[in-house]
């Protein structure tokens, strides 16, 4: 590891002292949640005053000290950790500081829009697991964690197909910046489908499209992409990517196998039920099939809180116990970054008319440079 690293002598709190940097819609969520689970908002951050005055009202902290700089806000206050949710362009950025003090990040996703960007700040922080957890929700949330296990028990036989659905209901708010859909949105599925099926994809493929009747303050240059893959061992994929889905925020797994199909998130109304659905050959729901909620919440809330409340706590309460027990966290800057790679190289080939682009992974972050290098990923250095 080259920067900083945990705080290997420090004795963390059992109420965590968080500080918050990044204050809009989803920085706001994830301040709610951790003061519900009975810690501590000690700061507040934001480069822009208003977001982070508004923020401190909404959570009712009005007397936390309030920054403009992360940096500022690393070496003043003595934090057990800090949530990151600013612009994606400046995550990185603004994690380095407290990585640099040694404070545990929770960092939004991506680690930045810029894959460069991405692969400098892995090579300058290193791999190691106890410096950063990712805010991919989804690795937490139970159904899909449900989904995981019927797979691994070979319920559905060997994969043949798998099609991740993510749309949302609304375009994003003004103060939202996008480097683009695939970019943006589509790193949450993309992980999805490399966790759930543990296999890289060796051939990507993309378009991206302008669905009629949409109105966004944000121009992502597309309202609406497919992404395709395959893989090395024959698997073949698809990620659905929308802002448009006018009856609510949709989320969507078919894993279509040798032996039946796993359907997880039937759209059943928002917020609704999570059918995961196991069919057999038979044509027979399997008997390990199940129903969750989601969180059903009183005034204003964010699109995407009712279906990922319950995993945004989940995903907070596992980072809190990994950095009390020095415990590698789950999803990482490692695991982020090979997601990364991937809408990368599928943004470069809607760009690129749907061209097939070819890639691959490495686990050594300088030959997965090299790698992405010699795909044309990435600029020759
Ligand atoms: N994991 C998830 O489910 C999830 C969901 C949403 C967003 N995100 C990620 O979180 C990050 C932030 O997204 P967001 O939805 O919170 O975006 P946002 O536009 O609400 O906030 C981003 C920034 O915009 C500015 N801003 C926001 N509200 C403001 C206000 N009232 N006044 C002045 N400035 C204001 C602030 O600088 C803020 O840090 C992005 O990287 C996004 O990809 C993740």
């Amino acid at each position: 590891m080259v920067l900083g690293g945990f705080r290997k002598d420090a004795t963390v709190s059992r109420i965590f002292r968080y500080g918050l940097h990044g204050a809009g819609r989803i920085g706001r969520v994830h301040g709610q949640i951790v003061k519900d689970q009975g810690h501590v908002i000690a700061a507040i951050g934001d480069e822009a005053r208003a977001a982070a005055e508004e923020a401190a009202q909404a959570l009712d902290v009005q007397s936390v000290p309030t920054f403009g700089d992360p940096a500022a806000m690393a070496r003043s206050v003595d934090l057990d950790a800090v949530i990151i949710s600013s612009h994606t362009k400046d995550h990185a950025r603004d994690a380095r500081p407290f990585v640099e003090a040694g404070i545990p990040v929770y960092l939004e996703k991506p680690l930045t829009s810029d894959l460069p960007e991405a692969f400098d700040f892995v090579e300058a922080v290193g791999e190691d697991r106890t410096l950063l957890q990712i805010g991919l929700q989804r690795r937490f949330d139970e159904a899909l964690g449900h989904a995981k296990e019927l797979l691994a028990a070979g319920l559905i036989g060997e994969i043949r197909e798998i099609r991740s659905i993510l749309r949302d209901q609304y375009p994003p708010p003004p103060t939202y910046t996008s480097r683009g859909l695939i970019i943006d949105m589509g790193i949450h599925v993309a992980d999805e489908a490399l966790w759930l099926l543990g296999e890289y994809p060796d051939e990507v493929w993309a378009r991206v499209f302008e669905a009629r009747g949409y109105d966004s303050p944000v121009d992502e240059g597309g309202n609406t992409a497919f992404v395709g893959f395959t893989t090395k061992s024959g698997t073949i994929g698809r990620l659905d990517l929308s802002r448009t889905h006018a009856s609510g925020y949709n989320n969507e797994t078919y894993i279509i196998g040798t032996a039946g199909t796993l359907h997880v998130g039937r759209f059943s109304g928002y917020p609704g039920p999570i059918p995961v659905e196991l069919w057999t050959n038979k044509g027979e729901l399997h008997d390990s099939s199940k129903v969750f909620e989601m969180t059903y919440l009183d005034g204003d809330y964010a699109e995407f809180q009712p279906r990922f409340h319950t995993a945004y706590q989940r995903a907070h309460s596992a980072f809190r116990d990994a950095v009390a027990a020095q415990r590698p966290f789950a999803v990482t800057q490692n695991e982020v970054l090979s997601a990364q790679v991937f809408v990368e190289a599928a943004h470069l080939s809607a760009l690129d008319g749907g061209r097939i682009y070819r890639f691959g992974h490495a686990d050594d972050v300088s030959d997965f440079r090299r790698l992405c290098v010699d795909n044309r990923l990435l600029p020759e250095t």
